[in-house]
């Protein structure tokens, strides 16, 4: 039953990484001007028309050209501009030497760009010293292009992964079956605060790919009054639910350091793939925390520091950062998160569905004996030797 249910999600996870695969071909690294993205603008009156569409491309093909702001391109050529013109039976070599020839005439190519440059008198407002800003052109065409078709891919990607391991392996078992009797595990603060933490993420995620995505997926669907009111809802809560989980992982941290250093076991864990393939005989020992966890929390800590140091710099613009570095942290931040999110997808299956027994150890704090034994032998033997644990006694005959 449970590999079934693998084999349709991977089913339903691989066409959606073909739907998002096939979009990417068909990307259009434009930015469309749109307005009313605020609830009550006016929906935004982007043309079908292919003739239109290609007046739009051309113009903003202008502003990708850096330094360059032409003309429209139906505009009449500005008067001043040098005008290089060459006969149509001239050889390539013969339009250089006519062109060096009349070099004096053309110098001006070969001079750097004229700037005009003075000074603003805008009292404790830096910002708007930058009257343009080309680079910002550059980060434009990646935040619309990378981030939103790759962290399609990769979402969907890991997905399907996880439901083919699924149909392939089926559920994780206790080999030995429960024993009916548990162990201490996690303390209350301890599973306090991975819910606390897990919730702030669950619901930064959600609000991240509102906005990340929202625009072009939801807002045909809602219409832009009931999408507007979403996405100011979603921004708001993206930027409050920073505070618990800044505190979660700290906590975690201080926490779960101690049992998350590396260790020479991880790396034969590894080697034996943590003991996940069908050779149950493979699973290797493991303390409190084998590799593949020390991997989740390590991924947590990194990738929630820098998620809250890049959120930090967006949302306190010009404090620390300019628009370069404000640019640079939106695109770290976008990749961070989505790298986050595929791995907690994978900690989310490993701790339900992927592994009998391993969800009472968050809930409830206590895990099967047998449970122990298997997925965490050392740490069990180190219960039983600290007389945290009693060893069951031999069931008579
Ligand atoms: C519905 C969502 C989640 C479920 C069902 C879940 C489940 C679990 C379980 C069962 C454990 C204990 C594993 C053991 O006993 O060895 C655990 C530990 C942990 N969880 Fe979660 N978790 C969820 C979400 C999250 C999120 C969103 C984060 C972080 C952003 C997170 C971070 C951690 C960390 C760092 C650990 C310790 C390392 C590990 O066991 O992998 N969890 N979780």
């Amino acid at each position: 039953m449970v590999r079934a249910i693998g084999g349709i999600a991977a089913i339903v996870f691989i066409a959606l990484f073909g739907i998002v695969l096939v979009q990417t071909f068909n990307a259009r690294d434009l930015v469309v001007p749109t307005n009313g993205v605020i609830g009550g603008g006016a929906a935004d009156p982007v043309s079908d028309n292919a003739a239109d569409y290609q007046t739009l491309a051309n113009r903003l093909q202008l502003q990708r050209w850096r330094s360059d702001a032409g003309p429209a391109p139906e505009a009449e050529e500005a008067s001043g501009a040098v005008q290089v013109n060459f006969r149509a039976d001239q050889a390539p070599g013969e339009r250089v030497a006519s062109w060096l020839a009349r070099s004096e005439e053309h110098s001006e190519f070969l001079q750097p760009r004229r700037k005009i440059e003075g000074h603003t008198w805008v009292a404790a407002n830096p910002v708007v010293d930058v009257l343009t800003q080309p680079q910002g052109r550059d980060w434009r065409a990646f935040r619309n292009s990378w981030p939103v078709y790759g962290g399609g891919l990769f979402i969907f990607g890991v997905c399907a992964v996880l439901g083919l391991f699924l149909a392939w392996r089926g559920r994780v078992t206790i080999r030995e079956g429960e024993s009916g009797e548990s162990v201490p595990r996690f303390g209350l603060v301890e599973r306090a605060n991975h819910w606390m933490t897990a919730t702030a993420f669950i619901l930064l995620a959600l609000t991240g790919l509102i906005i990340l995505y929202g625009r072009s997926l939801l807002r045909p669907l809602l219409g832009p009054q009931t999408f507007g009111d979403l996405a100011s809802g979603a921004a708001w809560l993206h930027t409050a639910l920073l505070v618990p989980f800044t505190l979660g992982i700290v906590i975690m941290f201080v926490a779960w350091i101690r049992h998350n250093l590396p260790s020479r076991l991880d790396w034969e864990w590894l080697k034996r793939g943590g003991g996940m393939g069908r050779d149950v005989s493979l699973n290797p020992p493991a303390r409190k925390f084998n590799a593949g966890q020390k991997i989740v929390f390590w991924g947590v800590i990194i990738g929630g520091s820098v998620l809250v140091a890049t959120g930090l710099t967006m949302m306190f613009p010009f404090l620390w950062a300019g628009y370069d570095g404000m640019e640079l942290g939106q695109s770290i931040h976008v990749v961070a998160a989505i790298l986050m999110i595929g791995l907690i997808l994978g900690h989310i299956y490993i701790g339900t569905l992927g592994m009998e027994g391993a969800f009472p150890a968050i809930w409830s704090g206590r895990v099967d004996r047998n449970w122990a034994k298997e997925h965490h032998s050392l740490w069990y033997e180190d219960l039983l030797q600290r007389g945290r644990i009693y060893s069951r006694p031999a069931v008579e005959d």
